[in-house]
């Protein structure tokens, strides 16, 4: 094995406060996000709401949601998120047909390989198909090349436009007669711009295939958006086309991380999503979905955090994480040489260089980096990227400020570091 320094498990346990010393001196080399200056990764509706959710976090540090039998307040707590997922996405309208039905999953990876697994399933067991095929823009989550990958599928990627969304044309030219999936994103991950959800569920509905529409960012966001005002586009069960979603609940439901939703349209299809066996001597397993044991404390998490903001809350977070990403977007706008890719109406957007031959966003990101802003980097093109959310929404007129300058100080200079690294290798 590599040798990275470790700390061997002592022979003597320490003492409870060297532990918490020493957790303390490690998370000190962790970005702050309480600074507000995170715009990745962490979603913060404030300390009060983040003092709740270590409270339910530590209530059920034990539970183990595998079994709702042995802890009944799992169930009912699971059941609500869900349900209360379902109505934001338009499952009380009588045009969702009234039957979505869903289950929790650990975040928005673990939704999107539940959806592609399930549809995968259905078509082998409904139109005999045995290598599937799923259809998907390039800009839809990398959970999509995952799925692919894991349960031994095709998936062919389609070129966005220069709007970074994707032609339903291309999407329809891309699909075959073993394609079984095709995917709308809204919004999408790197440029926080929405595909036209209606023409790619009106495309299934013709071609009498699945359609899930990833709304693992925009699902807390959206309805919410739309409630006040600022935006209007169909998106959800409404569409008749859309036959599956995700949701993230610790995303813009600003829950602690270890919750999300995935809903089907009706029972037949949500019940592919459920394993049970007894083929084994340990008697009757069901689960629904990877895991087996699972964290209750997020679960509990999500339920506290769902009660305590409330609608009204939702609709403020949502308004000042609004309010916030179009100032930072007109604040990017406003500088010379700089652009935000296509037109995010969300809180997520990346933004680079009008001329990257003049300016490398990359050895800008790194000025910001040292002045301790915290932006992922993508490419084609090179861009950075933020996710707004109410926790950094106070910091956005100074990172203004501080992306004037580091463009000033970059002026031409260009860094060695092209790393785009999302997620982690080792
Ligand atoms: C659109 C979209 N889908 C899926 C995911 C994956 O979610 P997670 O990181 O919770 O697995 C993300 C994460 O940012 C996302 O933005």
């Amino acid at each position: 094995m590599e040798s990275i320094p470790h700390s061997p498990i002592p022979r003597h346990g320490l003492a409870r406060d060297e532990v918490m010393n020493q957790l303390q001196a490690m998370k000190e080399h962790d970005q702050d996000w309480r600074g507000g200056r995170v715009f990745s990764l962490v979603y913060s509706a404030g300390d009060e709401v983040h003092e709740l959710l270590q409270d339910a976090l530590s209530l059920y540090s034990a539970e183990n949601g595998l079994n709702v039998l042995a802890f009944p307040s799992i169930g009912i707590m699971q059941h609500d998120i869900v349900r209360n997922t379902a109505t934001l996405l338009g499952a009380d309208d009588p045009a969702s047909g009234g039957a979505v039905e869903g289950y929790l999953t650990s975040g928005g990876t673990e939704s999107l390989l539940q959806a592609v697994k399930t549809a995968r399933d259905v078509a082998r067991k409904d139109r005999g198909i045995a290598r599937p095929q799923v259809v998907a823009a390039e800009s839809a989550h990398a959970a999509f090349t995952k799925a692919a990958d894991y349960f031994d599928m095709e998936l062919i990627r389609v070129p966005v436009g220069s709007d970074f969304r994707v032609d339903v044309n291309d999407l329809a030219d891309a699909c075959t007669d073993d394609t079984i999936l095709v995917v709308g994103s809204a919004p999408t991950y790197p440029h926080g711009v929405v595909d036209p959800i209606a023409e790619i569920a009106a495309l299934a509905l013709e071609r009498g295939i699945l359609c899930h529409v990833d709304a693992c960012m925009g699902g807390f966001l959206f309805p919410f958006l739309a409630e006040l005002g600022r935006f209007s586009e169909p998106f959800d069960f409404r569409l008749p086309g859309v036959t599956s979603m995700s949701a993230d609940v610790h995303k813009y439901g600003y829950a602690s991380k270890g919750v999300s939703v995935v809903l089907y349209r009706t029972h037949e299809l949500a019940r592919h999503q459920l394993f049970i066996t007894s083929d084994w001597l340990g008697g009757f397993y069901a689960s629904t979905a990877m895991a087996g044991t699972r964290p209750a404390g997020p679960i509990a998490a999500a339920w506290a955090a769902l009660m305590h903001i409330g609608h009204d809350g939702y609709l403020e977070l949502t308004r000042t994480a609004h309010d916030a990403a179009r100032e930072l977007r007109t604040g990017i706008e406003s500088i010379d040489g700089l652009e935000v890719r296509g037109d995010p109406p969300a809180t997520v957007m990346a933004f680079g260089a009008t001329d990257p031959t003049a300016l490398d966003i990359f050895a800008v990101g790194e000025k910001l980096s040292a002045d301790g802003w915290y932006l992922d980097r993508q490419t084609r093109p090179d861009s950075l990227h933020a996710t707004v959310h109410a926790g950094s929404a106070a910091s956005v007129p100074f990172l203004v400020g501080d992306l004037r300058r580091a463009i000033t100080s970059a002026g031409t200079q260009r860094t060695e570091n092209r790393s785009t690294t999302y997620g982690q290798s080792r």
